[in-house]
């Protein structure tokens, strides 16, 4: 995880750039902050534990002088969070600061090595070791490039890393190795960051790094190399100046825009987003490209980590029960029970809202080793999923910024229910009439996202969980799949313990835990009548019984049961989840805010996961 930048500007002082840098990437990490600036050539150093404010309010950064500098916000991985762990990290001459995100894996072996060669390392991070490698490498190179890319060189793992050296006041290098940095090219200032949003108040030029690649900037120009055994070898500015593209959104597009928190604002924005990911995609090339793709693999393997493993298995149920064809579902960070028998014409769809889950990322690897073609469904342009798959769809649902997937998740089904209807319509199993019809109900969607939202919101400042640790939701068929992301929304935003299972499947065990008054909520679908039949058992065990359902689908439910009507959704299984969906996201974002949390950042958790 963790958020990095580093600016090098002619005029300006950075520490103002560097400030607003920090606060947009604070959703990458939020457990300890810290900046570096290089003034009278020397590196002065601010770091503590906490949150961004806190730390911008504590030093004053904004008023620190310096034209180049770069700033971390950290989720730890390698030490507790603690001021001496917090980034950027010295070497012991003090002249190189470093800030990292990812893990190095070899970190035991290396510090060992420093140790014996007597480095003072005074944090438990693996970051601060990249400083001593480099300081190391530095009496065996010509310049500090060089030492920066020996040591480099000798780092196993993931990382993205910025790095200032004193005595080149002008100067941020940086190195990219599976965890995101691009780059922002401005006019008299040059940036890299983890994240667009931390640069796009400054120039909206941005070019993405690719793994293995590492360089410097400094104010007037970029210099990007490859790492290759050899050595490096220079990437042509030309090459640069092709991956650069114009960024057309802007801050505010992703800032709260008076909303109290990025959540209720991404779940408020639904319709607008699921509507751009409808129009952006139904007549897309790629999707009828990637729907030809699953047509002809031989076996069809869907992969996601959280919230975007539920939209997999979103997807393998559409792609059953439009297209009629069998797909396995596999959790990013469990690929390695497919990697066995996955081969040549086997296809891989790897759905991931941020293109950069490390363990979605190494599913995609895996299988493309083995021979598989990839298909990946991301939201962020450029992305290493968008770059290491054969075809990728993109959400087009805007940024999200709130940790927890809300905006993306729906954007994220409808993609799979486009991708399916197409694959349906290739394989001829729908005459040319039929689609249309389907594409126009699936058109109906933002209406009925936008009439859920609003239902939803009847229950702001009621908190019906108040009093709640532990609960149910259940559903069978695509409402298990829906009972799924609602228990984990409920989960990691409220911090109530919620399960989900398959309604029918409760009754082999999970029902021992229900006594009266145990909240057992339901996702009704039309796919699933047969769900009445659990909701009695509940019933009949003096469950706390909450039935949500679209208002047009039939449910029999006994007395006592409290029944959420949502908008009515056809009894089309490509809709309901439009309908229900918002309910629990609402429900989680309002329990949270009564129990004192704040949903925009659940603890422990972080949006883009870099690390296994
Ligand atoms: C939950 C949530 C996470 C992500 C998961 C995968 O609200 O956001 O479970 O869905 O970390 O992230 P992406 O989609 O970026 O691969």
């Amino acid at each position: 995880m963790c958020g990095i930048i580093g600016v090098s500007a002619s005029t300006k002082n950075v520490s103002p750039i560097i400030s607003l840098g920090l606060r947009r990437l604070e959703y990458r990490g939020y457990d300890s902050v810290g900046a570096a600036l290089i003034s009278d050539g020397k590196i002065m150093v601010w770091k503590a534990k906490g949150d961004v404010q806190s730390f911008l309010r504590r030093f004053k950064l904004e008023e620190k002088e310096g034209k180049t500098g770069i700033g971390h916000t950290r989720w730890a991985t390698h030490g507790a969070p603690s001021d001496v762990n917090a980034h950027p990290h010295l070497d012991c001459s003090g002249k190189i600061a470093v800030v990292h995100n990812g893990v190095i894996r070899n970190f035991a072996m290396i510090k060992k090595v420093l140790e014996a060669r007597g480095h003072r390392i005074v944090s438990e991070t693996d970051t601060e070791l990249i400083a001593h490698l480099i300081e190391d490498e530095l009496p065996f190179s010509s310049s500090f490039f060089e030492a920066f890319y020996r040591a480099v060189s000798r780092l196993d793992g993931s990382f993205a890393i910025v790095a200032l050296y004193g005595e080149e006041p002008n100067r941020v290098y940086f190195a990219r190795m599976k965890s995101p940095l691009v780059l922002g090219l401005g006019e008299g200032l040059n940036i890299v960051a983890s994240d667009i949003p931390a640069i796009i108040d400054h120039t909206r030029r941005v070019a993405t790094l690719e793994d293995g690649e590492l360089g410097w900037l400094d104010d007037k120009e970029v210099r990007v190399f490859s790492l290759t055994e050899q050595g490096v070898v220079e990437v042509s500015r030309e090459e640069i100046r092709n991956r650069i593209i114009t960024v057309d959104w802007s801050f505010e597009e992703a800032n709260r825009l008076g909303y109290p928190h990025f959540m209720l604002k991404e779940i408020v924005e639904q319709p607008l987003a699921v509507k751009n990911t409808y129009d952006g995609n139904v007549d897309e090339p790629m999707l009828s490209f990637a729907a030809s793709l699953l047509l002809d693999a031989k076996r069809i393997i869907v992969v996601g980590a959280g919230t975007s493993y539920h939209a997999a298995l979103a997807l393998s149920y559409y792609l059953a029960r439009t297209s009629r064809l069998p797909s396995l579902p596999v959790i990013s960070s469990e690929h390695k029970s497919a990697e066995r028998f996955v081969e040549e014409g086997d296809v891989v769809v790897a759905i991931s809202q941020s293109g950069e889950t490390y363990d979605t990322l190494e599913a995609v690897r895996a299988f493309k080793r083995q021979g598989a073609k990839a298909i990946g469904i991301t939201n962020v342009v450029g992305s290493a999923l968008s770059r290491e798959t054969d075809v990728v769809i993109y959400m087009r649902s805007g940024p999200e910024i709130g940790v927890a997937a809300t905006k993306t998740y729906t954007s994220q089904l409808m993609v799979a229910s486009l991708l399916s209807l197409r694959a349906a319509q290739a394989r001829g199993l729908l005459l040319e009439g039929e689609v249309q019809e389907l594409l126009r109900r699936l058109s109906l969607s933002p209406e009925i996202l936008k009439a859920a939202v609003s239902a939803s919101m009847k229950i702001v400042g009621k908190a019906p969980l108040v009093g709640v640790r532990s609960m149910y939701v259940l559903g069978r068929g695509l409402g298990h799949i829906i009972s799924k992301e609602a228990a984990l929304k409920i989960k990691e935003i409220a911090y109530v313990h919620a399960e989900s299972y398959p309604a029918g499947e409760s009754k082999h065990g999970p029902i021992a835990l229900v006594e009266p008054g145990f909240p057992v909520f339901f996702v009704a679908t039309s796919d699933s009548p047969e769900i009445e039949g659990n909701i009695m058992e509940m019933a009949a065990r003096g469950a706390r019984v909450v039935v949500v359902r679209p208002e047009d689908l039939d449910v029999h439910a006994p007395e006592g049961t409290e029944l959420i009507d949502m908008p009515p959704a056809g009894n089309d299984v490509m809709l309901e989840p439009y309908s229900m969906m918002p309910y629990f996201q609402v429900l989680a974002y309002v329990e949270a805010v009564a129990r004192g949390y704040d949903p925009d950042k659940p603890r422990n958790l972080a949006k883009t996961v870099t690390v296994e």
